[in-house]
Order: C-alpha cells, then structure tokens, then sequence
C-alpha cells in the first residue's frame, strides 16, 4: 500500500483557498464543491464528497462533491447506518480496499468506478454529527496523522457553514412570519429538509419538495442512476429519477415536458421497471402535478374560475346504498366491540353522520382538524385540533372522505398509532388511487374514482360546494386550457 507524503505547504494553500471561498458570495453548493476539490487536491486523493444528515439522521445527502464519477455519485440511497457507520459515532473511518470492504453499501460499484481506498471523518455542530467529509483514491492508499487531522479541520469549516446557512434560512423564515403577523404565536418547525443546498434543475421540483416537507415526507433529490443500456461493458444509457422518497420506498419523477417527450420518458420507466423489478417508482407528469397543486387552490390551475359542476358522478341514492353497505361490513367486522370513529375536519362530515347512523355499534365519535399546504416554504403540517379523549388500547376507525396522494392519511396515521391503539383501520368513501404516493392499506373503500376533482356531499373547492347532496366532477376552467395546449 502506497503511502504517500502531502506537505504542509499543500494543506496551507488548500486552507487559504478553503477559507476564502467559505466567506465568499458563491451558492452553498458551488461553495462545498469547491471546498471538495480544494480537499482533495491537498491530501493528493482522487475525489471528495461532503455530506449533510438527513433531519433523522439515516441519509447522507451529498451537498458538495469532486472527482468522482455520476454513477459512482448517484449509486443509491446512502445509508448512515450501513455505510461507514462508526463516522456516525464520531470517529474517522478508513477503508483500505472498497471493494472488498463490509462497511461500503455498494462495494461492485466501487470496483467498477475505480474508487479503492476511503478516509472518512465526522462532521460535528455541538459535538454531535451532523455530516460527513470522505475522500477516495483510485490505488491503495494509506493516510497519516496529518491527513486525519486536515479533513477535521475541513469538517469544521464545513460544520460553520453548514450553521451559517442554516441561520440565514431561519432569518429569512422569521422575517417572512413577522411581515405576516403569523396567527399562531408557536412558531412553525421548519423541516431541516428545506436547508439542504439542493440546485433544483426545474422550479417544479422545488415545488414538490415544498409540498413534501409540509408533509414531513424525506426526500433525497436525485440520488441514484440506473444504467438502461450498455455497449462493450460501458454504460450509454441512464435513468436518474429525480426525488427518492425513503420512508415511502419511492422514487418520483416529475416531468414537465411535452406529451410527444413523456412518450420517451415512459420508454425509459418500462425499461427500469424491466431491469430493476424491486425499484417502486411513479412518474408526474405535468398535468398531474399542476392537479396535485390546484387541489390546494394554487399553482397554474389553482388560479382557475371554477364555473360549476360538469358532471354529477354519484347521486345521492347511490351514495347512501353505498354507504350502508359499508356500515353492515363494519358492524359485522367489529361485532361485540367499541369503536371510536375518527374523521378529519371538514369533507368527513357528510360521510360520517351518514356512516355511523347504520352502524349497529356502541361507537365514540372524534374529529381532528389538520393545516393546509398552502405553498409557503415555512410551512409545516400541523394538527390544528387534536382528538378530545385518548384513543390508547381502543378500536379505531379513521374515517376519510377522499384519499388522494394519500399525504394526509400517512401523516394522521403515524400521529394516531403513536397512541396505540388496540387496532387501527381505514374507510374512505373515495379512493383516488391512480394518485397515491404514500401506498396505505385501505380496509373499507366505498367508490374509486377517477382522476377528477370532485365537489359535494362534504368535499370542496376552496369552501364552497360542500352542501351538495351528491358527488360532482368541478369544471374549472383550466382543465379545458390545459387540454388545448
Ligand atoms: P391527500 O393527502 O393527497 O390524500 O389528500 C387528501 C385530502 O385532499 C382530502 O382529505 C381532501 O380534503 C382533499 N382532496 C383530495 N382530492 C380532492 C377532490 O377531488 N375534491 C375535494 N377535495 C379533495
Ligand atoms: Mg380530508
């Protein structure tokens, strides 16, 4: 194994340069990459990467990186725990042969991209770790003392910057709240998700992050490639989804481009899903995405005229057919216990006085109110009225009007089983299902439906329509647009 001597004059220049850039005007993202190829530069390594803890501490999110190749950058979701783990514990980490070594997630890639020896050192912020700096070599390396000792100094630096950017962010969060004269005097846990100095390649993408970190929903933007096609061994063809969303085991991408273009994309998704039959992914498109906005009265056809109601899709007889049918299923399922219903405020209304009024059951009714996405980026969200009385060791039925991406519902669930309850199942009146993100299990469903915005029997747009005694698909206005373009 080589050793190979860095001077103390290459870890001077590389700190001046360092330090010079970290108190320049340059983008957190131009600053870490530049900080990476400084570092790497001064102990003579082939590439470095810095990495940034996800919110919960089980990602690495690479914030700044040099040297190193796409595939070998966008491998994977990288797990803290799995990959170098002791890092995470506060020590420095070293890997003489990647490709053969237990504590590397993906030793083949290793291999093929030529990454051979590793140093990894923590990133601490009051003593507790809250990134990663590694750097790689091509031949088999053995690093010193002072190697150690420079990649600590980097960390620190990386650590004030990664602070500093943090401050600013909450700065501008709490002017903002302040111009705003927030209604609530708590102020709003900001998901450390939206520090993460991400270049988002498309504004749509920003967008849909916003949307996750108001569901509290972790995400990882673009964080593995799958080669599709290969010619003599090498690679030619990639597919790199933009988002990785881990809790829901979900890759999304989003696509914004022309119908004749979603064709090719669409090429690519069956290619994937061909070669990588374990990857669960779901394609945007742009439609799609404005309808997920507009559904919180906001992006393009958000901004619509709603003229009325196009079509009624059930009536009200055939809702309460429905309806009862579902209570005779429920009363014989829970036969000889009590229930407690819980609905959230305010489309489960209808739904739920229908409901429980044929259940042949001793049942506890309670509501829950929760906060609305409404495209803020200080925003989080929030149960704005929680149940009245415990649920703990009691059967629980949450009672939805409509299922969508299924944001809510997950989010509502993790909150109710904290409580733990005796059981806890799901009936929604409608099921959205060619939307869903977050894939819940549905226990009683009363129709599916399809990809319309529908109004009426408790559901609105933007409060109104509620009162109607049926179920309609809105006519805005953009819909047409949109379709003529
Ligand atoms: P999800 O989090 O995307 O599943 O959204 C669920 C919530 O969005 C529902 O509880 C409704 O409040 C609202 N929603 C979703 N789709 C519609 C619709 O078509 N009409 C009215 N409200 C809807
Ligand atoms: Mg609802």
């Amino acid at each position: 194994m080589k050793k190979v001597s860095t001077s103390k004059g290459s870890y001077y220049l590389a700190l001046r340069h360092i330090t010079k850039v970290a108190n320049s005007s340059l983008g957190l993202r131009k600053t870490f990459n530049s900080i990476a190829k400084s570092t790497a530069k001064a102990v003579r390594a082939n590439g470095c990467c810095i990495f940034l803890l996800d919110s919960k501490k089980e990602y690495l999110i690479t914030v700044g990186a040099c040297g190193l190749s796409d595939i070998y950058l966008r491998k994977g979701p990288l797990d803290a725990h799995k990959s170098l783990p002791e890092i995470l514990d506060g020590q420095v980490a070293f890997v003489p042969d990647a490709g053969k070594d237990e504590r590397i997630q993906h030793p083949q890639i290793a291999e093929e991209q030529r990454v051979h020896s590793i140093l990894g050192v923590p990133i601490f912020d009051n003593g507790e770790t809250i990134g990663e700096i590694r750097v790689y070599t091509r031949e088999p390396r053995q690093f010193s003392e002072a190697d150690k000792n420079f990649l600590s100094s980097i960390a620190d630096v990386s650590a004030v910057l990664m602070e500093r950017a943090e401050l600013h962010q909450l700065l501008t969060r709490r002017y903002k709240a302040s111009e705003k004269k927030a209604k609530s005097a708590q102020a709003p846990q900001a998901p450390t998700t939206s520090l993460r100095p991400v270049e988002f390649a498309h504004p749509s993408e920003e967008e849909f992050a916003k949307l996750l970190d108001f569901y509290c929903i972790e995400w990882l933007y673009e964080p593995r490639s799958f080669p599709l096609r290969w010619k003599d061994n090498a690679i030619v063809e990639m597919f790199t989804p933009d988002f990785y969303l881990p809790g829901l085991n979900l890759y999304v991408e989003l696509t914004t481009l022309k119908q004749n273009l979603i064709t090719e994309k669409n090429r690519k998704l069956r290619q994937l899903k061909e070669l990588y039959p374990e990857v669960n992914i779901k394609l945007l498109a742009k439609n799609d995405f404005a309808k997920l906005l507009a559904k919180y009265g906001y992006g393009p056809q958000g901004k619509a005229k709603v003229e009325g109601v196009k079509r009624i899709l059930y009536t009200h007889s055939q809702i309460q057919r429905r309806v009862r049918t579902l209570a005779r299923r429920i009363s014989h399922d829970y036969a000889g216990q009590r229930l407690v219903l819980v609905g959230i405020l305010k489309g489960v209304v209808c739904f739920m006085t229908d409901l429980m009024q044929h259940l042949s059951l001793p049942v506890i009714i309670d509501f829950m109110a929760i906060s609305y996405y409404s495209g803020d980026d200080d925003q989080v969200v929030k149960i704005t009225k929680d149940l009245d009385s415990s649920i703990t060791e009691q059967h629980v039925l949450m009672v939805e009007d409509i299922i969508d991406t299924g944001m809510t519902l997950n989010y509502v669930l993790a909150h109710l089983s904290a409580q733990k309850p005796a059981s806890l199942r799901v009936c929604t009146l409608l099921d959205k299902r060619v939307r869903r993100l977050a894939d819940i299990s549905l226990d009683y469903i009363g129709f599916e439906i399809p990809d319309e915005f529908v109004v009426g029997y408790g559901l609105d747009y933007k409060g109104e329509y509620r009162n109607l005694p049926f179920i309609g698909i809105l006519h805005p206005e953009l819909v047409e647009e949109s379709k003529a373009q």
